[in-house]
């Protein structure tokens, strides 16, 4: 239940300070997300380059919407000096909650949550946004596992309003409701999923976006689809558009998770799409997938 609960303990905890860990797409969005509401923003990168970058991005999206009137030159100033950018994850000492949205691969992610258990202090929430490993397997490499949640936001996240809210066996109800408080303040819509392959929309999303590439190799032009998909179902992407967007590495994965959990020979990854990772071809963020930009 996503209802803040009374009493009970299950109170929401308060959130000042936010900080992010990763410079990718999600973690860019999640960074401008949190900022843009009033929070301070603390994010760590791997480089000084990654750290401005991230920076770059927010400073580019906001003036978009200055330049569309829908933001005062002064509100984005101040969306910008609420930014930290850090290469060391020692600068999470002091925030109320962090989410991490750092490669998908279960040795890093396994380091970072021994790391964040060391530093964070007592009371922080640890909030991951994988999509595709266990949340109970990450609160596990913590000795605080009622203070870890998955907290999954969609591309792009500035955009996107869903956070989908994973909690684990040892997940707090007052995490929970920390979490669903936040989603208010940042004016996202929680939805509360249980720990498994894909969640809610992945589970749903990938293997429509896989019978894409299936349809693609049978014939159909990517135009078509995407065409056929948007006239016909009123979908504001069509596949195509949509893979290049969430990158095709990351469709590869997820496919190859939900594959592993579910076992059905229609998950197998198109070979197309292997292709295309293996050539480099990862979407927008490469300058070329499917299509090129
Ligand atoms: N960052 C920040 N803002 C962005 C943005 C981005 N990358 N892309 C678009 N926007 C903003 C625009 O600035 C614009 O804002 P204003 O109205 O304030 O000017 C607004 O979004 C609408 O953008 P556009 O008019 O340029 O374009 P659009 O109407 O075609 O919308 C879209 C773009 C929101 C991306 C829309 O095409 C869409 O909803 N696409 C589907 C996206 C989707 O399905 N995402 C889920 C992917 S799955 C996932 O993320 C899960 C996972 O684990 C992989």
């Amino acid at each position: 239940d996503l209802t803040p609960s009374t009493g009970g303990g299950g109170a929401a905890r308060e959130v000042e300070a936010v900080g992010v860990v990763g410079s990718g797409t999600m973690a860019t969005g999640m960074v401008e997300v949190f900022a843009t509401s009033g929070f301070p923003v603390t994010y760590v990168a791997r480089s000084q380059e990654k750290v401005d970058a991230v920076a770059a991005k927010i400073a580019k999206n906001l003036t978009r919407k200055v330049d569309k009137g829908r933001m005062e030159q002064a509100d984005a100033d101040a969306v910008l000096g609420r930014l930290t950018g850090s290469l060391e994850r020692e600068s999470l000492a002091d925030v109320d909650l962090v989410v991490e949205a750092i490669a998908e691969e279960i040795g890093i992610k396994n380091q970072l949550f021994a790391d964040l258990d060391r530093i964070c202090k007592d009371g922080a929430v640890l909030a991951t946004t994988t999509s595709s490993l266990s949340i109970a397997d990450l609160a596990a490499r913590t000795k605080r596992p009622q203070d870890v949640v998955g907290m999954h936001f969609f591309n792009p996240a500035p955009v996107m309003k869903l956070v989908e809210v994973i909690d684990q066996e040892h997940t707090g109800q007052d995490v929970l409701d920390t979490v669903v408080e936040l989603c208010k303040r940042t004016r996202k819509v929680p939805v509360r999923c249980s720990d498994r392959a894909g969640f809610i929309v992945n589970a749903l999303l990938f293997p429509y976006l896989n019978d894409a590439i299936k349809a693609h190799e049978a014939g159909s032009s990517l135009d078509e689809i995407d065409a056929a998909i948007t006239a016909g179902y009123g979908y504001p992407m069509g596949p195509f558009a949509l893979l290049d967007v969430v990158g095709n590495d990351v469709a590869l994965a997820i496919e190859e998770e939900l594959l592993a959990e579910f076992g059905h020979e229609s998950l197998t990854p198109a070979p197309l799409l292997r292709e295309v990772v293996a050539a480099g071809k990862l979407g927008r963020k490469t300058g070329e997938g499917f299509r090129s930009y």
